[in-house]
């Protein structure tokens, strides 16, 4: 048997890292950093933090100027994170740090009012952290949500024109269609990934800016009670829980992959590749950044 090694891209590395919650994609990804403009030298905040998968692309895009605050209510989903994070720069960044808690508790001892350039969501009900990201961004700052269902998107864009304190929400999803090209066989091919996530954002008004009404045709656009009580974890399709057993050898995976990329000093491949079960739960112990995660 004949292989060819190369070094993983970066998509690479997030689809084959451990993982104890389900990772942005990087067709996502991509369209996260081309929608929420996050430029070199910008501001960040993110939460939560997963698997770190779209840390490590939000880190490549605001470089060694910008800095990157992610917040994770989950100690051990955070050790992945991390875990994973070192693994494949080979060392802590000094602009990234990992705060562990709630968002909507922890941001405002974090970040002085309009002082964020970009907040980005990937979380169950980022309509709790509105008001929070509000107060955290600078006018005309960017609110980026990554949500599941249409059912989240619909709560979150009502929460958004809720606040009065950003544009009317744009909402997208990406679908890449890959291709099979081989001579004359050339065609998509037959399989796809058909869905993972929608894309929502919203610029941060000015303080007293008001935002000038569009005409909108009458429609139903209010929910009850009724309906809140339906939006409940398992109702909206939280993506499933690992054992804990199993999340403890995630931890173990991504720390022993930060270890070997540590001593190679540069990127690296996974310890442990693995496969992609959809998760958000993690349990572990021992971050790279535990000593200081919470803020
Ligand atoms: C799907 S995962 C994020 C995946 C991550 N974007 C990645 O690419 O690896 C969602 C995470 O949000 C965390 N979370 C949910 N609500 C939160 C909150 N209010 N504050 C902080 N973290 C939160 C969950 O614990 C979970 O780890």
């Amino acid at each position: 048997m004949e292989y060819l090694a190369l070094r993983p891209l970066l998509s690479d590395f997030v689809m084959s890292m451990p993982r104890g919650a389900a990772i942005i994609y990087p067709k996502d990804a991509a369209q996260i950093l081309a929608q929420a403009d996050i430029f070199p030298g910008a501001r960040v905040i993110e939460a939560g933090v997963g698997s770190g998968a779209l840390s490590l692309w939000l880190l490549r895009a605001i470089g060694p100027s910008g800095t990157l605050t992610s917040f994770e209510r989950r100690e051990e989903f955070a050790d992945v994170a991390a875990g994973n994070v070192v693994g494949f720069l080979g060392t802590e960044p000094a602009n990234w740090r990992i705060v562990t808690g709630d968002l909507v508790e922890e941001l405002p001892a974090v970040a002085e009012p309009g002082t964020v350039d970009r907040v980005v969501l990937d979380m169950l009900a980022p309509w709790e952290c509105i008001d929070v990201a509000a107060d955290a961004l600078t006018p005309g700052g960017v609110l980026l949500c990554y949500i599941a269902t249409v059912t989240q998107l619909s709560r979150v864009a009502e929460a958004i024109r809720e606040s009065g304190a950003f544009t009317d929400p744009d909402s997208s999803e990406t679908l890449v269609r890959t291709w099979h090209v081989e001579g004359l066989a050339v065609r998509p091919d037959h399989r796809m990934i058909g869905h993972t996530g929608f894309l929502l954002t919203a610029r941060r008004l000015a303080p007293g800016a008001i935002l000038p009404q569009v005409k909108r045709r009458a429609s139903k656009t209010e929910y009850g009670d009724e309906d809140v009580e339906l939006w409940t974890p398992g109702a909206l399709g939280e993506r499933g829980s690992a054992s804990a057993k199993t999340l403890r050898r995630k931890v173990r995976a991504a720390q022993a992959g930060a270890a070997a990329s540590l001593a190679r000093g540069g990127e690296g491949t996974p310890a442990t590749p693995d496969s992609p079960p959809p998760s958000e739960d993690r349990t572990g112990a021992g971050s790279a950044f535990g000593a200081d995660a919470d803020q």
